[in-house]
């Protein structure tokens, strides 16, 4: 049975100061979620000093991005190897605004993917399609196509040891939250085209949705079948905000 996941992806936000207060809020509630797997995505400057603030507890620790290269001159990326060396678990990779503001296309995104992979970091792909996109009836086709280009890549094998998100663009930071009903739809799409490949990958994936999730509207969301957890921006910058959420996912 596939758990829970609730991640914070803090975007580019926060200073040391905002951070240490962020970090160490969230880890003194920590306590208070039983089941569900809770990680945090900080700006990269500031993983180590979130790293050494968790320790070795409960809390995950992911990166926001994630250099499709191993080393060498890539200006302004970072390695797996190196994310690994400060305690990450995790790499978002594809989310939106890398794709629309820094014109990210699938196979780049895919090969983010598969370098996570290689380090040993589990990639929380995103996953999602623009307002527009909906509006024509292409959310499945936009959604189907950017898992395409991972599994050309990485094969079905490739979701076993990852977390995918679904976050319809229209929804990010906007405070219009996909209903319960038009995100399952979506979840249960991902779950049915990957199971046509591999049931037993399918079944076990963490598929979380993402865009303007709150305390308020979490527990509707999560309790959807194919619902596994979300991947929080905005509410992830408040401690007691971020809990909450953890909770309804516990
Ligand atoms: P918001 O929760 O601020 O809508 O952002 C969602 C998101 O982009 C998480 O990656």
């Amino acid at each position: 049975m596939r758990g829970k996941l609730v991640a914070g992806n803090w975007k580019m936000n926060g200073s040391l100061a905002s951070v240490r207060e962020l970090i160490d809020g969230i880890n003194r509630g920590m306590d208070t979620i039983q089941s569900a797997g809770v990680a945090v995505c900080p700006p990269a400057v500031y993983i180590p000093e979130v790293a050494a603030r968790i320790g070795g507890g409960r809390l995950a620790l992911g990166a926001q991005n994630i250099g499709d290269q191993d080393g060498g001159a890539f200006t302004g990326e970072i390695a797996g190897s190196m994310l690994r060396d400060f305690g990450c678990r995790y790499a978002v990779v594809g989310h939106s605004e890398r794709r629309s503001i820094y014109a990210e296309s699938d196979q780049l995104v895919a090969r983010r993917f598969a370098a996570a992979r290689r380090a040993g970091l589990v990639p929380i792909l995103c996953v999602g399609e623009l307002l527009e996109e909906r509006e024509q009836g292409f959310t499945e086709a936009v959604v189907g196509r950017q898992l395409d280009a991972v599994i050309e890549l990485e094969g079905i094998a490739g979701f076993a040891d990852a977390v995918v998100a679904y976050e319809p663009v229209w929804a990010i930071g906007t405070g219009r939250t996909a209903s319960p009903d038009q995100a399952q739809e979506v979840h249960a799409f991902i779950r049915r085209k990957l199971a046509d490949m591999d049931a037993g990958i399918a079944d076990r994936l963490i598929i979380q949705y993402g865009g303007s999730v709150k305390g308020a509207n979490a527990a509707e969301l999560f309790s959807m079948q194919d619902i596994d957890g979300g991947l929080i921006g905005g509410a992830s910058l408040d401690a007691g905000e971020f809990l909450a959420i953890c909770k309804a996912a516990d």
